[in-house]
């Protein structure tokens, strides 16, 4: 027995983190039904054992938190964990943390550009933001450097140098989030970069996400519109002797090469521009308060991709195909005379005969003027979402000079998916993509138009997201976002971070239904329950369930006071316990319903039923969440409250043998929520079945239903329906999408004509890829009978149409799998958990080891 995957934080090693750790580990066992039978975990600073959590007799083993003391600042810690399993087997292991700065304790001062620039446009951009400003700071050290940490941040985007060499390959730091109260700061190892006597540290700052007019932070924020730093350098020298050298203002400033950086619109890079006059700097106080260590993994670079082919189009453009749509940037050879201005235009698809078609309003423009030299470009503060690129103004275009640089937060991968049908091993590879391609720092819904944090896309696709990487760390980062906007807006808003061009909607739409200031959006809103409620379902964790419990029960506590003040029509006694007024998006995105008009007059329909639906459903799931938590006080008034929620429900929606809508959805989110009394049980399903044949066979249901969609079928008894709808090449379908040729999942059921003709919808939505999740679950059979995986039930749905299938999930316990062909079935446990086999009609109970049927 031995223990692996030790992890802190749900991260390995991190270094400079800011808060209490929790820990985890794995078990890895040659004999089988190993369980774990105690646990103990030490951590230590060096010498001093600081936490010793004694021998403990449970099976836990993730989501281990440290019970300690406080612990110090910029300390570097180590921790052990020793088991016992049921054999008698003993193994330890021991991983690392390292503290950052604890308690706001910065030495060094903000300071600012002196540079003049406009401020910050209030729209969308247009690609002419100012150049990019790099800090400079030169200094001494004393002696050899035994060890250096820099802990730093900025306004913009920035990337920092030391003695001319990059620290790591992150990029895009400090990352987004909402920076009025959670403006990340980083920490790097430096030690290897440092020397005795003159040294240089440098920051070149471009707008990122913060000067960016789609993303910096709300008016009411009091944006800044400069540039600006802070940083502190911790060297400890050989000798044992220490010295912080920290932002004080006596920097320098300048522009240099890049002109313009804007996240959807691109970047100019002029090769011919040295960076130029210094500036002084300003010191500001901009607060310390705000600062929070990064809690996530930064951006890198993950994965390289070559460009498969060159050609020329009917126009004559010369377009660079990378074969799958990827979000990040192209790294182009160059090679060109002296002033040449080389234009790089990212797309996600062509028109039908190939051409260069830009279905976005953002510019996806980077522009590199040569000065002679051969050079590898990448952009330094952008990035795009594309698989085409148009090159224009480059002699000579070759294959093997392009690269397309995936960037994404790093994550581990949880899930792997293949099975003897192509274009259904092909979905799960574009749902990856997706994935990969929408979780830079915060989950987004795309990566080209709009790059924003929609609170509904993540909450509908939080489980298939666990099926595939472990997003532990990455979504408790973002929540810990949604519970800042909701601290100040008293409501969850539609993205997160809350940005201008959401915050305008908002109050149109607001303003339109009847509602003031920022009000919640069904299904959306909802994700601060919603999500929370997945990533414990996903993997056992209570933690976030506890530390979203403040901003959860506020959440629903807003669901129930709109309920109760504001007037939907209906008579006092049902009105006050339906959310049934203001703007919502519905379910969005109905086939049916697109076909009829503007995206948003059309949702008015099924938003009759969603919000009422899904705030029944956040409130019903808080009091099963104050029951896990042990606040039956809790647990009794949202229980009360969702028995009168349904209780309406049923009196206004549910008198008749038919919804009052005729969309599929009604029917869906009804049966999926547990709305549906025993009577109305067979006419509803009925009604479902009818209304699909009705439409002959396909599928209409938008956003917020199609993830319950095929599970509802097979729950009513109609697998076939469910299995048919998995298996549909026409359009709307998934398989449609993987036959004209999707590399990632389309916004849109309708994103690509059959011709070929590409709408304006992006081709980089996760929010659809939610089958993925069915398909882990009902084709490979792995379903968690116990959040987090600890009882498994395994019942591959053989009949489905596919020779064999393999799916692997690394749970919290370990690697779980499933292989099965026609004739045998192979399953692999995690130790310290069991499962329930269904195969060949018989039934049987395993615990850890690998077993064949
Ligand atoms: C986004 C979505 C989002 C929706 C809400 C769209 O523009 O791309 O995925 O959830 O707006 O209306």
């Amino acid at each position: 027995m031995r223990l692996e995957r030790l992890r802190t934080l749900h991260r390995v090693d991190p270094l400079g983190i800011d808060q209490p750790p929790e820990f985890s580990w794995n078990i890895a066992a040659v004999a089988a039904n190993t369980r774990q039978a105690t646990y103990q975990v030490t951590v230590r600073d060096g010498t001093r054992t600081v936490w010793d959590s004694g021998i403990v007799p449970s099976r836990k083993q993730s989501f281990v938190e440290y019970e300690g003391p406080p612990m110090t600042a910029r300390t570097a810690y180590q921790w052990s964990v020793q088991v016992e399993d049921n054999h008698g087997a003993v193994a330890t292991a021991s991983a690392c943390f390292e503290t950052a700065l604890l308690d706001d304790d910065w030495a060094g001062r903000w300071v600012q550009s002196t540079i003049p620039r406009p401020a910050p446009g209030a729209d969308w951009g247009h690609g002419t933001q100012p150049p990019a400003v790099q800090f400079v700071r030169a200094f001494r050290l004393r002696a050899p450097v035994r060890r250096a940490r820099l802990y730093a941040t900025a306004l913009g985007a920035y990337r920092p140098l030391l003695n001319g060499a990059r620290l790591d390959d992150r990029e895009l730091a400090p990352e987004f989030s909402v920076y009025r109260s959670r403006l990340y700061y980083q920490t790097y190892d430096v030690t290897g970069l440092l020397c005795a006597g003159a040294n240089e540290l440098s920051l070149y700052v471009g707008d990122g996400w913060y000067f960016c007019p789609a993303t910096r932070p709300l008016a009411a924020d009091e944006p800044r519109t400069v540039p600006a730093i802070l940083y502190e350098l911790d060297v400890r020298y050989a000798d044992g002797s220490s010295e912080i050298i920290a932002s004080d203002g006596t920097e320098i400033c300048r522009t240099g090469p890049v002109r313009s950086s804007d996240l959807f619109w691109g970047e100019r890079y002029d090769a011919t521009v040295p960076f130029g006059e210094p500036h002084p700097v300003e010191v500001v106080d901009l607060g310390y308060t705000h600062l929070v260590a990064q809690p996530i993994d930064p951006i890198r670079p993950v994965e390289l991709l070559p460009a498969r082919r060159v050609y020329t189009t009917i126009d004559g453009d010369t377009i660079v195909d990378f074969g799958q749509i990827v979000a990040g940037r192209a790294r182009a050879w160059i090679d060109a005379p002296a002033g040449t201005e080389v234009i790089f235009d990212h797309f996600e698809t062509t028109t039908a005969d190939g051409g260069y078609f830009n279905g976005t309003y953002a510019g996806q423009r980077d522009v590199y003027v040569s000065d002679g030299s051969p050079q590898l470009y990448e952009p330094l503060f952008t990035f795009h979402g594309f698989r085409y690129l148009r090159v224009s103004g480059l002699p000579v275009v070759r294959t093997e000079g392009f690269t397309a640089v995936l960037l994404t937060t790093p994550k581990e991968r949880t899930g792997h998916f293949e099975c003897s049908d192509p274009a259904l091993t092909r979905l799960h590879q574009n749902v990856l993509w997706s994935q990969r391609n929408n979780m830079m720092s915060i989950p987004t819904d795309c990566p080209t138009r709009e790059k924003a944090g929609f609170t509904g896309d993540i909450q509908i696709y939080t489980p298939a997201a666990f099926a595939n990487e472990d997003l532990t760390a990455f979504l408790t980062a973002w929540l810990a976002n949604l519970a800042a906007e909701q601290a100040r807006h008293g409501t969850v808003p539609m993205t997160v971070p809350f940005t201008p061009p959401y915050e305008r909607l908002t109050l149109t739409m607001s303003a339109q239904h009847g509602t003031h200031g920022v009000a919640g959006i069904a299904g959306w809103s909802d994700a601060a329950v919603l999500v929370p409620w997945e990533m414990y379902r996903a993997t056992g964790n209570t933690v976030v369930l506890r530390e979203s419990w403040a901003s959860m029960s506020a959440w629903g506590d807003s669901v129930l006071a709109t309920a109760r003040n504001e007037r939907g029509g209906l008579p006092e006694d049902l009105d006050r316990h339906l959310w049934n007024t203001g703007f919502h998006f519905g379910e969005w995105l109905i086939p049916s319903q697109r076909q009829r008009g503007g995206d948003f007059e059309i949702c008015a329909e099924s938003a009759a039923y969603v919000a009422p639906f899904f705030g029944y459903r956040s409130v019903r799931l808080l009091a099963d969440i104050a029951e896990l938590l042990g606040y039956p006080d809790e647990r009794a008034r949202y229980a009360a409250h969702a028995t009168a929620m349904r209780d309406a429900i049923h009196q206004v929606f549910m008198s008749d043998v038919e919804l009052p809508t005729q969309l599929m959805g009604a029917y869906v989110l009804a049966f999926a929520f547990d709305l549906v009394p025993a009577e109305r049980w067979q006419p509803y399903a009925e009604r479902l079945v009818a209304l699909i044949e009705a439409n002959g066979g396909l599928l209409d249901t938008g956003f917020l239903a199609t993830p319950f969609l095929l599970d509802v079928l097979v729950r009513i008894g109609r697998a076939d329906l469910a299995v048919a709808l998995l298996w549909e090449r026409r359009q709307p379908s998934w398989l449609y999408q993987v036959d004209m040729g999707a590399t990632a999942i389309w916004e849109n059921w309708d994103a690509v004509a059959p011709d070929g003709t590409p709408g304006t919808s992006s081709l980089d939505h996760y929010a659809f890829g939610c089958v993925d999740d069915w398909i882990c679950r009902e084709v490979a059979g792995i379903r968690a009978a116990i959040p987090g995986y600890e009882h498994t039930i395994i019942a591959p749905r053989t009949e489905i149409g596919l020779s064999w299938c393999n799916r692997s999930l690394l749970t919290e316990f370990g690697l779980l799998s499933v292989r099965w062909t026609q004739e045998e079935l192979e399953v692999v446990i995690p130790c310290n958990t069991t499962a329930t086999v269904y195969w060949r009609g018989e039934r049987y109970s395993i615990g850890s080891g690998t077993h064949l049927f």
